[in-house]
């Protein structure tokens, strides 16, 4: 293989074989993120925009002021820049039926949930707005933590604000109960209401770090389409420390084409891809 092959010759910027194959080592040392060959030319329409920015003019230039400067500004952009975000209200909605099942059965109060790759927010506010309508109240005692590696989304996730479009599959309940309509200049949008707002926390957390900055056990973790992007290895590391941090009665819920068969040692099925602990887990790891 010819590590300096050109990838195309339309691009802006040089670009060639070597230069992907040294992305994907990176995102994958720092995020876990396995990129494949089919991903090349999405590398190099994400990246351009820093080069851009930057004003560089090849791929290489660029690895390079990543790979001299360990603490290098730049390593958060480019995190940012190669993640998949896509995300929205109520997606796999039978886990929100599950979940509010699983909180009118709790006696924990607070009941708390981590959602440990919450993007724009979609998925942490469909939480929140399960919690108000499984309690009947608009002040559940419910903490969320909404955490992800990316910092932009997470900017727009404490935000709150969607363009319309993305409130379309809800019912107009919802929508008139837990949203506010944008006017002039913020037509066209919607701003969660504040007390949804409230329940919820915003924390960066590299799911691949040795360890996480977080207190306590969760009730329930929605860990949703993240682990698709892992090797089986880092999953394995990965689940065994969300384990740790469930309560012996908690539930994991993995995304639709994500499943813990690998692992079934520790965690067993209780619903469409939502995990509870084995009695082998609890005993292991003392949760509780
Ligand atoms: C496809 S989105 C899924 C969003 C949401 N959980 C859902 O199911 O709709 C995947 C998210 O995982 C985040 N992510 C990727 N690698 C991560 C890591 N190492 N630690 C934490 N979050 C990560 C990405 O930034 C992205 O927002």
């Amino acid at each position: 293989m010819d590590l300096n092959q050109t990838i195309s010759h339309e691009h802006e910027f040089s670009y060639c074989r070597a230069d992907f194959n040294k992305v994907a080592q990176l995102i994958y040392e720092c995020a876990g993120i396995r990129l494949n060959d089919s991903k090349q030319q999405m590398v190099y329409s994400r990246l351009a925009r820093r080069l851009r920015v930057l004003k560089l003019r090849s791929f290489a230039q660029y690895l390079h002021l990543l790979e001299q400067d360990p603490d290098s500004a730049e390593w958060q952009p480019f995190i940012n820049a190669l993640t998949t975000n896509l995300t929205s209200f109520f997606r796999e909605a039978y886990h929100f039926e599950i979940l509010a099942q699983q909180m009118q059965t709790s006696r924990a109060r607070p009941f708390r949930i981590w959602c440990a790759a919450a993007s724009t927010g979609e998925e942490p506010y469909s939480l929140a707005m399960t919690a108000m309508e499984a309690y009947q109240t608009a002040q559940p005692a419910v903490e969320i933590l909404a955490s992800d590696l990316d910092t932009q989304v997470l900017a727009t996730a404490a935000q709150g604000v969607y363009t319309v479009d993305k409130l379309e599959q809800m019912t107009l309940a919802r929508k008139r109960g837990f949203f506010l309509k944008g006017t002039a200049m913020n037509g066209g949008k919607a701003r969660v209401k504040p007390g949804l707002r409230a329940l919820l926390q915003f924390q960066q957390i590299n799911l691949l770090d040795s360890t996480w900055p977080l207190q306590g056990q969760f009730d329930a973790i929605f860990c949703r389409n993240v682990m698709i992007y892992f090797d089986q290895a880092t999953q394995k590391i990965i689940l065994q420390k969300m384990g740790r941090l469930l309560k012996p009665d908690g539930q994991l819920y993995v995304g639709h084409s994500e499943n813990l068969h690998f692992i079934s040692e520790y965690f067993t099925s209780c619903g469409k891809t939502t995990y509870r602990l084995t009695e082998r887990a609890i005993r292991e790891w003392g949760v509780g």
